[in-house]
């Protein structure tokens, strides 16, 4: 698509019990190391300029720490910045270890949120320990879960309450958070981080009937599809999104669905051209 201005509206929300206004559409950087080093640097800095405060990273994402720290180099204070440790290596001593190496690449002193990636072989108390310890030396502002479902978050919470948010996936063709966990979620005020919003690259095509709904809500609001996907999975106060670009282009498209308002009706035609299907056994993950 064209290059779009640079006057996206971002809306921010606060962000669980991180009490920090957070940007709804944020900034993914799984793979984004793989891309172009200057035009994946530029692309988050895009994102700043437009707003997009929320910067998720993990331990696990090869150099995308060192490409954060590059592009929040000197712009520090404008972002948000959400990391995650290794479930083999969530133990108290290791969880410590692991923010402290991250710190080290993102070339910063503070982490503003620190998630366990997914739940491991260590008992839930030693992560959420190391946690503490690492909020109480100014380290991480907040933490929380990612790949929770409403068992592990029961389990987590009547350990603490201070979990600040569950980082899920949630796109337009799995919906599945929607039964269980994001009632959960709105319940205990956790906020609810959704990745991978285009399907980590597996958008409904153009030629498919799915796909075409989306164009013809797009076209009604002169935007594109991704856009009204972005709207459609901020739909509610507990949502944010973290869409992955490595060029500014797609950032600036992304940045720019904040500023889409989906009528009733157009959600409504979403949910029924894609629907949540059968309640599944497990949480799906990536
Ligand atoms: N907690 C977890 O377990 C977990 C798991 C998976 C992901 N995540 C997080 O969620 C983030 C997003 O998920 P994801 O990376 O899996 O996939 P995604 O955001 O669903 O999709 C990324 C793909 O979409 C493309 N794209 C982005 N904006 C576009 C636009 N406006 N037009 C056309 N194409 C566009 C990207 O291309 P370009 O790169 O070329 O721009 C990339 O190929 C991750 O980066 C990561 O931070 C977390």
């Amino acid at each position: 698509m064209a290059t779009q201005t640079l006057s996206a509206n971002m809306v921010w929300r606060r962000f669980g019990s991180a009490k920090r206004d957070v940007s709804v559409i944020g900034q993914g950087t799984w793979y984004i190391d793989d891309a172009d080093r200057a035009s994946a640097i530029a692309a988050l800095r895009r994102g700043l300029d437009l707003g997009m405060n929320h910067i998720d990273t993990a331990e696990m994402y090869g150099d995308a720490e060192l490409v954060v720290g590059e592009a929040i180099d000197g712009r520090r204070d404008e972002a948000f910045v959400v990391s995650k440790v290794l479930p083999t290596h969530a133990s108290r001593q290791g969880t410590i270890a692991s923010c402290e190496r991250s710190l080290a690449r993102l070339r910063t002193d503070r982490l503003d949120c620190y998630l366990l990636h997914w739940r491991g072989p260590y008992p839930l108390e030693d992560t959420i320990a190391a946690f503490e310890d690492l909020r109480r030396d100014g380290k991480i502002l907040s933490w929380g879960v990612s790949n929770f479902d409403v068992a592990d978050l029961e389990e987590a919470w009547l350990i603490s309450d201070r979990i600040t948010c569950n980082q899920i996936l949630y796109h337009l063709e799995e919906r599945a958070i929607e039964d269980a966990v994001i009632p959960w979620c709105e319940a205990h005020g956790v906020a609810i981080t959704g990745y991978s919003p285009f399907g980590h690259g597996r958008f409904p095509g153009p030629r498919t009937a799915r796909g075409r709904v989306l164009a013809e809500i797009a076209a009604a609001h002169h935007a594109t599809p991704r856009q009204v996907a972005l709207a459609f999975l901020t739909r509610r106060p507990s949502l944010f999104t973290i869409p992955k670009a490595s060029s500014p282009d797609h950032t600036t498209e992304n940045a720019r669905a904040a500023e889409l308002p989906l009528t009733g009706a157009e959600i409504a035609r979403i949910d029924g051209a894609f629907p949540r299907g059968r309640r599944p056994h497990g949480l799906p993950t990536l």
